[in-house]
């Protein structure tokens, strides 16, 4: 099976649905082997045995990514089973949303910590494997919260700043040997949690129809065209992308209102 990602390994953390799964399936069609990294066991496994149905190599290794040992012996346990780690898509994350002075103080911690700390955390890890074979790539689920701000927010768009940060200063450091790092700030998908959060108003059907009204192209975004976008940045197709940040949002961010 030839593919774009063929002979690549990768891991996607939470790949157990929405973006992440979507990643993890196109990356797997490419022809990588893929580690779904995932803390929910249920749909971590239900992924990787999806992909290897399909007959693709993958497997499950429950992890949480804000924990530094998890994070160690899920990259050990990568090395052991595929034999290295060529790409890391740091996609796990969570909307921690307060107006700033009504955040409880602990919440502040596990944005920061699940939403940049965890980046880090794997990036750390797997450098060193990269360094040694002198290429790799890293793929940082950003978001247009990474620059722009809507109130109301906080703190997520503090810690997805850093993240745009996290992956221009990695970038830079280690461009020389053979390591790319970029981002990718969607705006707008349509996931589960879209769905969710859309079926809390009293006409779900318009509350969605005002999300696609807020994009140029009417509609918003679908988990594929992240992991599109995904798979190209972690391929061979692009060399000489380092350091920066594609947005995914149908223009949204460019669009001025009046
Ligand atoms: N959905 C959007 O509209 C949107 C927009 C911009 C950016 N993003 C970013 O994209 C990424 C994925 O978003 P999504 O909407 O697919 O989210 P999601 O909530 O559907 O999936 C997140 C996954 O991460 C897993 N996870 C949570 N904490 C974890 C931990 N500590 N260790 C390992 N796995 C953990 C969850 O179990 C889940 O499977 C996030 O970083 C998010 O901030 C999403």
């Amino acid at each position: 099976m030839g593919g774009r990602l063929q002979g690549k390994i990768a891991i996607v953390t939470g790949a157990g649905q929405g973006i992440g799964a979507s990643t993890a399936r196109a990356f797997a069609a490419q022809g990588a082997a893929t580690v779904i990294a995932e803390l929910n066991r249920e749909t971590g496994r239900a992924i990787a045995d999806e992909l290897r149905s399909s007959g693709a190599q993958a497997i499950f290794i429950e992890t949480d990514v804000t924990e530094k040992d998890a994070v160690a012996a899920m990259v050990a346990r990568t090395v052991e089973t595929f034999g290295g780690v060529d790409i890391l898509v740091n996609n796990a994350g969570a909307n921690v949303f307060y107006e700033p002075l009504a955040m409880p103080d602990e919440e502040w911690e596990r944005c920061l910590r699940l939403d940049l700390e965890a980046a880090w955390l794997c990036s750390r890890a797997v450098l060193p494997i990269m360094l040694e074979k002198g290429a790799g790539a890293i793929i940082n689920i950003a978001s247009c919260h990474g620059f722009r701000i809507i109130p109301h927010t906080f703190p997520y768009p503090v810690a997805k700043h850093a993240l745009l940060g996290l992956t221009r200063s990695l970038g830079i450091e280690y461009a020389a040997h053979g390591i790319r790092v970029n981002a990718i700030a969607p705006g707008y998908i349509e996931t589960p949690i879209a769905e969710a959060y859309w079926n809390t108003f009293p006409d779900p059907a318009a509350e969605k129809q005002r999300a696609y009204d807020l994009h140029p192209p009417k509609r918003i975004g679908r988990p594929e065209e992240v992991a599109m976008t995904a798979v190209f940045l972690a391929s061979d197709e692009a060399p000489f992308i380092n350091a920066a940040t594609i947005t995914i949002d149908g223009g949204r961010s460019v669009l001025y209102h009046d």
